[in-house]
């Protein structure tokens, strides 16, 4: 909440006492407070105890040749990040929900292009009128937010709901109302990898000896899921391109399921043009030289010979294709000199950056849902500390969009 600025409203019933704690409440956690004072409000708190409180004039009057001097009504209800009413009437309700604008609260309301969150506070028969849940419920489909009010004693004398929400239950539903600020306006942001394409792989891949047998690794996919899931939620339009594995695919993007590193090295070529390639799949390196259509059989001439041959190596593929991506990037998945190999592998498969790690047995890397990883580029070797695959995922992601933006 540290550096949001509320707009507080303050209507004309008995809880506006709460209205002062609230204020010292929202100080306490950083936030700056303006205050608007109804003419029946100010019947419950003086203007003096909201200025002292929070620490700047109070707004009373719409036509008041001063304020609109300091700052026009129309600012005050656009310089907030939120607009609160506390306690917010009967009165003050249905002049929002009819769009009545004859004071400086209602005015203030039309005129904000900000989200409004509404305390309410009043007698229970006034809340149960069917007037003020018309006005409510069309307050709610324009979006206005609600918090309260609250069951209980009344200080006319009576039960039911109708009593403001307490002060911190009010804090509570201020900050909820920023967090959901602050996603919106995250999915609104145009990601980072807006208007790119990225095809990722991920997973093991599956190379067959006979219809029941077949050679395969450790790889769970995480980290080339984690990936491609980070570069969709950048805006980018990702391919994932997986192996066999048992998570699910991830929101936002298009998966190509495939078994072998041949099939991988079809499906990734038929998903070109594309602007970044990234092989976080741990392909095989060999594949059983002649398929066999048969289950191999024991036999007294001893175990079989598998005659293993070489994969295509995708990474290399790519690297050097008609349709090579602006940046190719590769893992080495090794066990000992890590940064070392994949110097090597950087060199040897033309690759623009290749992301080491280890996957010792001892690391835990490999199915497990962290990474220590170290970016080999030409320009030298950049050694991140030990943290969740997602992060990774997401750093490398805007390691990347950083790299394209200046030219790659
Ligand atoms: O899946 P997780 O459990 O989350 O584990 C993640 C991971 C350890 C598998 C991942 O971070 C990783 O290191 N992936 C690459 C594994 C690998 O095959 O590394 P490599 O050093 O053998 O290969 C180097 C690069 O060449 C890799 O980008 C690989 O995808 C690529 N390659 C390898 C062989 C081949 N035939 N074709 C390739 O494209």
């Amino acid at each position: 909440m540290d550096g949001k600025r509320v707009l507080l409203i303050v209507g004309g019933g008995i809880a506006a006492y709460k209205v002062l704690d609230l204020v010292r409440r929202l100080r306490e956690r950083g936030v700056s407070v303006r205050t608007v004072l109804t003419q029946a409000g100010a019947q419950f708190v003086t203007p003096l105890s909201l200025a002292s409180l929070s620490g700047n004039p109070v707004h009373t009057d719409l036509f008041s040749l001063t304020d609109e001097a300091q700052m026009g009504h129309i600012e005050l209800s656009r310089s907030a990040d939120l607009v609160v009413v506390a306690p917010a009437t009967a009165d003050l309700l249905a002049k929002a929900a009819n769009g009545l604008a004859n004071d400086l609260a209602s005015t203030l309301l039309l005129a904000t292009d900000k989200r409004v969150l509404m305390v309410p506070a009043m007698n229970v028969r006034m809340w149960q009128h069917p007037a003020t849940q018309r006005n409510v419920a069309q307050l709610q489909r324009d979006g206005i937010l609600f918090v309260g009010p609250d069951d209980g004693a009344m200080a006319c004398g009576e039960f039911g709901p109708g009593r403001m929400s307490e002060v911190l239950d009010i804090v509570v539903a201020i900050d909820a109302a920023f967090r959901m600020q602050a996603r919106a306006q995250q999915q609104q942001a145009p990601g980072i990898l807006a208007g790119k394409r990225v095809i990722i792989t991920s997973g093991p891949t599956y190379e067959p000896i006979d219809p029941v047998r077949y050679i395969a690794n450790r790889s769970s996919g995480k980290q080339g899921h984690a990936i491609a899931e980070a570069a969709a939620r950048a805006g980018a339009d990702v391919l994932l391109v997986c192996g066999p594995v048992a998570i699910p695919d991830p929101v936002g993007v298009t998966c190509v399921h495939v078994e072998s590193a041949r099939e991988m090295l079809g499906a990734v070529e038929a998903g070109l043009p594309a602007d970044i390639y990234i092989g976080a799949a741990a392909v095989a390196d060999w594949r059983v030289g002649t398929a066999v259509v048969e289950k191999l059989k024991k036999g007294a001439s001893g175990p079989p010979s598998l005659g293993l041959v070489e994969n295509p190596d995708i990474l290399a593929t790519i690297s050097t294709h008609q349709k090579r991506p602006v940046l190719v990037v590769g893992f080495a998945a090794e066990t000992q000199t890590v940064v070392e190999h994949a110097q090597a592998k950087l060199k040897k498969k033309k690759c623009d950056l290749i992301i080491a790690n280890d996957v010792s047995a001892q690391s835990g890397v490999m199915g497990g849902d962290e990474n220590t990883v170290h970016l080999v580029s030409k320009s030298g070797v950049d050694h991140w500390p030990r943290m969740a695959k997602t992060a990774v995922a997401q750093r490398l992601v805007e390691h990347l969009a950083k790299l394209l933006k200046e030219g790659a």
